[in-house]
């Protein structure tokens, strides 16, 4: 099992492109048919060059991310280059995990299998949800028994799999998530991530007003969920995701440890030490474009990692950077408490993590 005790590395790779475009998605992705899938790699290892060049040294790669949009679309030749590139460039750790973003209406089983001999060892599908209606209500073009069927195939070819839900859509009760979060454990993965419905600006749902379910129905929802996950040994160790032990989400952990990574792709984000990278969200203008460096302060880099620290809810977070009043409130209001020299949130804080970071972040010192 791989150690995640071991100081991180990432690296995350972005395709911007799907088959369609779901009518709740924010992310940086259009439907595109006439893809310059050369141009894009190109444009990848560009990006690869510009970052081996940009430090003397950089720690070993422990993972390696290709999220999207939908980077399934991707060919097997690219993700193989992709990897070749940063072997070029970069030294390797001895188990990466590698993750590809996948829908299951965007994949088979011999590019499954194709992924997997170009080095992919996780696959994190999309699924969404596991009834017709909500799938269609979601925009999703993928049916339940497809979603299934590229779920078993997936489980059989690669060591990690992990899929995503929506829940507490628009009408569905706590009762009929309760149902549907049985089927989901039924399917036996180490990994699942379940992610409230969030209605973003700039989506189709947003301007269609869609609701979503209030303050006190969205916490029964959660408190649900985390109860029945752990009750199946997948506690959630982020707000939304839910592992095994020994399963987690390598990647996402160098993030949420506040380590560094590098961004790769259109709309592509890094961080290096107070360096801060960023590409432009659109695909023609970081065709021409290196990425963007911006230095941080020490403050914002402390608030980030707080930001970013909190969200781990079983790790917790040294007190000795958050603030000591700020601590006392936070325990009495019943948002967390401090063991050794750490503070951990409580299930209460993490549904109000706003307002209990704005609580513990230290003053600003000069
Ligand atoms: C990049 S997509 C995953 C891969 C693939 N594109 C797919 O959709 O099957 C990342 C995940 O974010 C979640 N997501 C995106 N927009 C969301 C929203 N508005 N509310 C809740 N979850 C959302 C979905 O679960 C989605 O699978
Ligand atoms: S949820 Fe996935 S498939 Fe749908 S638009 Fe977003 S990235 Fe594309």
């Amino acid at each position: 099992m791989y150690r995640v005790s071991k100081p991180l590395f990432g690296v995350y790779v972005h395709w911007p492109y799907c088959l369609s475009k779901c009518p709740y998605c924010d992310f940086f992705s259009q439907a595109e048919r006439a893809i310059n899938e050369e141009e894009i790699l190109k444009g990848y290892q560009r990006d690869i060059l510009f970052f081996a060049r940009l430090k003397k040294s950089y720690l070993p790669i422990t993972s390696v991310f290709f999220g999207g949009g939908t980077p399934s679309l991707m060919s097997p030749q690219s993700v193989e280059k992709v990897l070749t590139t940063l072997q070029d460039w970069f030294a390797f750790d001895e188990m990466p995990e590698i993750t590809m973003e996948a829908n299951p209406d965007a994949i088979n089983l011999e590019k499954m299998q194709a992924f997997r001999a170009a080095g992919v060892n996780r696959l994190s599908m999309g699924i969404q949800a596991l009834n017709e209606a909500d799938l269609r209500f979601l925009g999703r073009r993928h049916t339940v028994e497809t979603a299934l069927m590229r779920l078993e195939e997936a489980k059989q070819i690669f060591p990690k799999v992990n899929a995503d839900f929506i829940y507490a859509r628009p009408h569905q009760t706590p009762d009929a998530w309760k149902t549907e979060l049985t089927q989901i454990l039924n399917l036996n993965l180490t990994h699942y991530s379940l992610y409230q419905l969030t209605i973003e600006e700039n989506t189709p749902f947003y301007r269609k007003q869609v609701t979503v379910p209030d303050e006190e129905t969205a916490r029964t929802f959660y408190l649900m969920t985390n109860k029945m996950m752990e009750k199946a040994s997948l506690p959630p160790y982020e707000i939304s995701n839910y592992a095994q032990e020994g399963f987690q989400c390598v990647h996402n952990l160098t993030y949420w440890r506040g380590y560094d990574y590098l961004g790769i792709g259109p709309a592509a984000h890094g961080r290096l030490g107070l360096t801060a990278t960023e590409n432009p969200r659109s695909v023609t203008a970081w065709i021409k474009q290196k990425p963007m460096c911006t230095q941080l302060t020490r403050q914002e880099k402390t608030e980030e990692k707080i930001l970013m620290g909190l969200r781990l809810m079983q790790e917790g977070f040294p007190v000795s950077l958050l603030n000591s009043k700020g601590i006392e409130t936070a325990v009495r209001f019943g948002w967390g408490q401090v063991k050794n020299g750490l503070f951990f949130p409580s299930e209460e804080g993490t549904l109000v993590l706003n307002r209990l970071i704005l609580t513990v972040l230290p003053e600003e010192r000069m």
